[in-house]
């Protein structure tokens, strides 16, 4: 059976993974974490958490909070900064031979060019993900990912900065994202990655208080899928670069239906709290299913249910 995935096909270097699962940004720390619990180099890819220019120490205490089938987070982009990212885990993952994807993320479109830039020709670091859900400090805080401008611009100006192929991560909080996603490929995307976390929040009835310390937060795992995957379905119609699904996915099931609204690969994120070894599980689901049915090439189910 043939699994393999080419996530970048106009690039130059491409993005080809031997199958089309990855864990998602935030759950799965640098990979270096989860390496003792299973064999994470079975996987497609991994993708590191949020990295950003300065180490961040990100927002304050409490940051997660359990929802029906969700959850909803706050971290507000903790990380060790990217000369450390340099410094301190490329040199392990060139030794590895599962790609990694580096999620980057910004205040200003320059933070991003900066990022973007230092992490060119880096050893170890196969792709750049963009991360849009973050507040633009220079335009009053609204999310770059909001709006098909800001979000083209970010993706213009981390292309010219980098030769590695860009995956761009977009954001549900927005009326429009098949225009986002739209704008984000015209200016140059490889991939396009749906979807971050939905805005939420949660009230301590006790306390009389917002139950997280920044008020609001993102959910994640289940609650979303539905959302995740209609807006997979939408947006696959209107763009011709791959799709990577992203939200909710806990089983096998779900992935495969991410596959059929037309993304190339998938991202398990919360799952991965409650079984560490969801992503493995799900690829070896998806690789029974696929001797079930008798399907020899993974790109035979990708948009097989838009037909
Ligand atoms: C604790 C936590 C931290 C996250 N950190 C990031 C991040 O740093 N960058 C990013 O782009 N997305 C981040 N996300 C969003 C996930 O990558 C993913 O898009 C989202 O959780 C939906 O997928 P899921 O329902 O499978 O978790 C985070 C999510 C969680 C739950």
């Amino acid at each position: 059976m043939n699994l393999s995935v080419q996530l970048a096909p106009k690039h130059q270097r491409g993005l080809l993974l031997a199958n089309p699962v990855m864990p998602a940004s935030g759950t799965f720390g640098y990979g270096t974490e989860y390496k003792h619990l299973f064999d994470i180099q079975k996987l497609g890819a991994i993708v590191c958490k949020g990295t950003t220019l300065q180490p961040r120490e990100g927002n304050s205490q409490p940051r997660l909070a359990e929802t029906a089938s969700g959850l909803i987070n706050s971290i507000g982009l903790q990380n060790i900064g990217v000369k450390a990212l340099i410094e301190d885990k490329a040199p392990l993952w060139a030794r590895w031979r599962v790609p990694v994807i580096v999620n980057i993320a910004g205040e200003t479109i320059n933070e991003y060019a900066q990022v973007a830039g230092e992490l060119d020709r880096v050893a170890g670091i196969s792709a750049i993900e963009v991360n849009v859900s973050c507040p633009n400090i220079q335009a009053g805080g609204a999310e770059f990912g909001k709006d098909p401008e800001p979000a083209a611009k970010v993706t213009a100006v981390v292309k010219a900065a980098t030769s590695l192929p860009i995956l761009v991560k977009l954001t549900p909080n927005t009326g429009n994202i098949t225009e986002v996603a739209i704008a984000v490929a015209e200016a140059g995307a490889d991939a396009i990655i749906l979807i971050n976390t939905l805005k939420g929040m949660t009230i301590d009835i006790a306390k009389r208080q917002p139950l997280l310390g920044s008020i609001s937060g993102g959910l994640s795992g289940p609650a979303i899928k539905p959302v995740a995957l209609y807006m997979v379905y939408e947006v696959a119609g209107a763009v011709e670069i791959p799709i990577i699904g992203c939200g909710g996915i806990t089983t096998a099931t779900d992935a495969i239906e991410f596959i059929m609204a037309g993304a190339s690969a998938i991202q398990v994120g919360t799952a991965s709290f409650a079984n560490p070894r969801a992503p493995l599980d799900i690829l070896q689901g998806i690789e029974r299913f696929m001797e079930k049915e008798g399907i020899l090439n993974l790109n035979d189910l990708i948009g097989a249910a838009r037909n």
